[in-house]
């Protein structure tokens, strides 16, 4: 590739006269010698750090060890602070600030001295806020996600983050662990830095960062501890400055290819159905067609390889030791585009060439899978005209066909003062509906989609029931949960007309998901229906109310889809 020798950032240091003399001189506060503003390549390093954000409170450190590598290959890194998303703190979710941290991201990079940037993202939201935010400007960017935290250990058993909490919260709510116990598994299950262990969110979306060719091959799955990590950080600080000299931008690397092969790749480790909404979004802001059809037309086929909790039985570390992402997309062979272009500057082909796998029990082969066709499904029907999802490798084989009655919650409050009493009138065969959890409902439509059961079910030894809702679900949860219904029920989706006692069919084989009532019923139920009084009324909230799209179309701000490039922007003195 031939060498750009002009930088973006010299329209800052490049200048004589007041303009330049302030824009350096500030910058020359901290020590900064006069040859770094000599045109060499300015390395953003946007870290979404935070101490409220526990997975990514690492990232501190990591930024110093990008830097070693961004000064060694002849860079200038500059590290600077963003919004950052800590899943398990903020409320009413994480997702509500998605899109703004992602024009944080945004407008940080167009409005600096900025060449290129090294991503530094962890917990769920973080890593496709900041992909977003990236790819509005398409600069050469390169991610590095923070690494999984080690295995818990609980009692000489191995525990995953999230997963272990649902199941364990279920077994005390079912009299089959004492809190006690329970109060003791907190510190064994969060033991080192590090995002969520789990083929949850965080983990689902480092790898689709490195499905996608965004990251250095085999970054997703080394521990946070591990300090193979660290050695990936300064080797992604060195191959930045490359991508800035190269003029390799995101836009050459986030192609249909490379969506396709993300597709295809969650399908293969089982990741969460979180990917959807993330991949949509970052597909739009890039300017690359896809659509929720897309993750079934792709999707739907691909075997189940990872045996990763929630799915299957190990946890991340072990996914590193056994060969990690490079194993599975080299075992998916020929289903993947191996001639999509990566950060790395070779191909998919080429990365993954000589990826060893080092233990089938965790990353199976191609023609022996856990379970042939895993991929996410999307059902479409009366309840779901425009569409909604379900993870088949985290649900019961035998529910995925059910036609059940409904057991109707109009919001979350009145599910948790309803869920626990003896006398709801439920069994399980019965199908729990929660509506108002959309993107607009709640607003930010929260992962409430995996209800808890009714405890008189689980002292029954009911392990999963139908749940359908507007709402999303944590990809380190499971069960037979039909998420996402699109049009959600605040802006009157049929979701919104569902009554305690209809009858609801679920065909997860005919992707079917259907609302048993007769249609003159539903026009009575449609013309009576009145949408929910806005819960806020100014603010970024409002913002979001007045503006996010639906599930099907990834969640982004109406105004938000596509980019504004990085031309340099107008002088500010
Ligand atoms: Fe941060 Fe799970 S809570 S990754």
């Amino acid at each position: 590739m031939a060498e750009q020798t002009k930088f973006r950032s010299e329209a800052w240091w490049g200048k004589s006269g007041r303009d330049g003399f302030i824009h350096r001189s500030w910058m020359k506060n901290q020590g900064r010698p006069d040859d770094l503003f000599d045109g060499r390549p300015v390395i953003g390093i946007c870290n979404s750090w935070s101490e409220l954000t526990p997975c990514n409170a690492h990232l501190r450190g990591l930024a110093e060890v990008v830097k070693r590598g961004v000064w060694e290959a002849g860079g200038f890194p500059l590290e600077f602070p963003t919004m950052s998303l800590g899943e398990t703190l903020m409320r009413p979710t994480t997702m509500l600030f998605r899109n703004l941290m992602s024009m944080d991201v945004e407008e940080s990079l167009r409005a600096n001295p900025l060449d290129g940037v090294v991503l530094l993202s962890g917990c769920d939201k973080t890593t496709p806020a900041q992909l977003m935010g990236a790819a509005s400007c398409d600069l050469p960017a390169i991610m590095l996600t923070g690494g999984p935290m080690l295995n818990g250990k609980f009692r000489g058993e191995d525990i995953g983050s999230g997963t272990d909490v649902w199941r364990f919260s279920e077994d005390v709510r079912g009299g089959k662990m004492s809190m006690d116990d329970f109060m003791s598994a907190e510190a064994a299950m969060s033991r080192s830095q590090g995002h969520c262990m789990t083929m949850g969110t965080a983990s689902t979306m480092a790898s689709m960062a490195e499905a996608l060719g965004m990251t250095l091959p085999g970054a997703a799955a080394i521990p946070a501890a591990d300090a193979r990590r660290n050695t990936y950080a300064h080797l992604t600080g060195r191959r930045i400055v490359e991508m800035v000299r190269e003029g390799l931008v995101m836009s050459k690397i986030l192609t249909r290819e490379a969506f396709e092969n993300a597709i295809r790749v969650n399908g293969a480790i089982g990741g969460s159905t979180n990917a959807v909404v993330h991949l949509l979004a970052l597909a739009g802001r890039i300017g690359t067609p896809l659509d929720l059809s897309d993750f079934d037309k792709l999707g739907h086929d691909v075997p189940l390889l990872v045996n990763l909790q929630p799915s299957g039985k190990y946890l991340m570390e072990d996914f590193y030791y056994a060969g990690g992402l490079p194993a599975v997309m080299r075992e998916l062979g020929d289903q993947l585009h191996g001639g999509a272009l990566t950060v790395s500057g070779n191909s998919v082909a080429e990365n993954i060439a000589d990826a060893p796998c080092y233990n089938r029990e965790v990353i199976y082969a191609l023609d022996t899978p856990i379970r042939p066709a895993a991929g996410i499904a999307v059902l479409k029907g009366n309840l779901c005209p425009d569409g909604a999802v379900i993870k088949p490798s985290a649900a019961t084989p035998r529910l995925m066909r059910h036609r059940g009655r409904a057991v109707v919650f109009e919001s979350i409050e009145e599910f948790h003062q309803r869920i626990e009493d003896p006398a709801l009138d439920v069994d399980e065969s019965c199908v729990m509906v929660l509506k108002y959890a959309g993107p607009r409902g709640y607003p930010g439509m929260a992962e409430l989609g995996n209800l808890p059961l009714p405890p008189k079910l689980l002292q029954k030894g009911v392990t999963d029931m139908v749940r359908i809702s507007d709402a999303r679900m944590s990809g380190t949860a499971y069960g037979t949960v039909v998420l996402h219904t699109a049009p959600e029920a605040a802006v009157g989706g049929p979701l919104a007309l569902v009554a305690d006692g209809d009858m609801i069919e679920l065909d997860v084989e005919a992707r079917r998901l259907h609302l048993d009532v007769a249609e003159d019923e539903l026009a009575r139920r449609r013309d009576n229906w009145q949408a929910p009084q806005a819960a806020y009324s100014r603010g970024y909230a409002r913002l979001y109310v007045d503006h996010v799209l639906q599930a099907h179309q990834g969640a982004d701000f109406d105004f938000l889809v596509g980019g504004s490039g990085a031309d340099v922007p107008r002088v500010s003195h």
